[in-house]
């Protein structure tokens, strides 16, 4: 029995021993399992933080990246104002400046607005003549078609083409000014001193009234052109187009030139063998050929003035060919015979006329659709053709 006793005592004190050996062992597992969790807590922490720091550094760095973005947004708004300010708002500004001076009567004023270089603020400044070369040219246009606009660019080109047709005006109305004012001051002198030496008794009564006469109908010739042109200028020169027999309006032309031919001067008129009816203004068709026979009159002192009418193989049109055989057209003016002004000495006559007549005639063909040139002769003199339709013969 003690012998059993003594092995089941030692059996519990192996089993106790074990088992406190168990209760180190679970303290000691306890414990590693704490520390181990700790280890573990500590990692996730220190990589929560370290998410979250990168997260902070990350927004922060977005900020920085939003106000640069602002900043740079408000220097490139202010760099394309600045752009823009210097491709559109400055040549308004120059346009304005222009169109002041051409109000306040500078016709010289140029827009100069466009990418002009080095020529800054030459816009509406260029004074004198001569300066047109600034007009912004094409390749000025294509330089700088992004930024200006084409409307601007057509804008200036418009502006200085109107400034230089005003110009042009301006030059042909002094121009008329003084050749009208000299032309019609030069009648009325003798009227006045013929009347006053009429009066006086110092010259027969017949004779100042002719005289009178002759400068009263000048004058009133003169008044007449020049209403003419001011109703050309205006687009006003209206023709009343009638049914009209050419034979009978250069028969009537002719006989009114009749009686103030030179003796040395013969008239030959040949009319349309078959006379026809076409549409015409019969007064202001008669002027033309007042002037155009008025010319030859004047400008023949000896030898012939022919009329001659025809109709052309076509039918349709009707040819009036006036020559004659005086001092020819002169060279100088010839190119620009038609135009206002234009006017010479011809050789063996003095220079008489305001060089309207044939301006006045051109314009009346023309309203005629019609057509009127002149050359001069080989064997001396000059030749007048005027060709209007048939068209309205019945
Ligand atoms: N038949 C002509 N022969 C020579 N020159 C002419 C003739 N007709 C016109 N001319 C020239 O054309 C100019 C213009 O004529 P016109 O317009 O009728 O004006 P004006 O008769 O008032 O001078 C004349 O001054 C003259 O130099
Ligand atoms: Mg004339």
């Amino acid at each position: 029995i003690k012998q059993d006793f003594d092995r089941v005592s030692e059996l519990t004190q192996n089993i106790i021993a074990i088992e406190d050996e168990e209760q180190n062992q679970l303290i000691e597992f306890t414990r590693a399992e704490t520390g181990i969790r700790d280890l573990l807590d500590n990692r996730v922490k220190s990589i929560i933080l370290e998410k979250i720091q990168a997260l902070e550094d990350s927004s922060n760095g977005m900020v920085t990246m939003a106000l640069i973005s602002i900043v740079i947004a408000i220097m490139l708004a202010v760099i394309l104002g600045i752009i823009i300010s210097g491709y559109i708002v400055k040549p308004i500004k120059r346009l304005r400046q222009a169109v002041n001076e051409v109000e306040a009567g500078n016709l010289d004023a140029q827009f100069v607005g466009i990418n002009d270089g080095g020529r800054e603020g030459a816009g509406g400044r260029g004074r004198g003549r001569g300066e047109d070369g600034n007009m912004p040219s094409r390749s000025d246009k294509n330089k700088t078609s992004s930024f200006a606009s084409e409307e601007l660019i057509d804008l200036s080109h418009s502006f200085n083409s109107m400034t230089e047709k005003l110009k042009a005006n301006d030059r042909m109305q002094r121009e008329f000014l003084g050749i009208a004012s000299h032309e019609l001051r030069s009648p009325i002198q003798p009227i006045l001193s013929y009347a006053d030496l009429a009066i006086k008794g110092d010259v027969p009564y017949e004779q100042a009234v002719e005289k009178i006469f002759t400068h009263a109908i000048r004058l009133q010739n003169l008044a007449n052109d020049i209403l003419d042109v001011a109703r050309i200028e205006a687009g006003q020169l209206s023709c009343v187009m009638r049914r009209v027999s050419v034979n009978r309006v250069v028969k009537d032309a002719v006989d009114s030139i009749r009686d103030n031919l030179r003796k040395d001067v013969d008239l030959e008129v040949q009319l349309l063998e078959q006379d026809v009816e076409i549409g015409l203004d019969r007064d202001r068709i008669a002027q033309v050929l007042a002037n155009i026979l008025g010319n030859a009159e004047k400008f023949t002192k000896k030898g012939k003035i022919r009329i001659e009418t025809s109709r052309a193989s076509e039918n349709s049109l009707i040819e009036i060919r006036i020559s004659d055989t005086g001092g020819g057209i002169p060279e100088e003016i010839l190119p620009r015979l038609f135009e206002k002004f234009a006017t010479k000495d011809v050789r063996g006559s003095a220079k008489q006329g305001t060089g309207l007549g044939l301006y006045i005639s051109k314009a009346i063909i023309n309203a005629h659709n019609g057509k009127i040139f002149a050359f001069n002769n080989p064997e001396g003199g000059a030749t007048f053709v005027i060709s209007l339709l048939v068209e309205q013969e019945r």
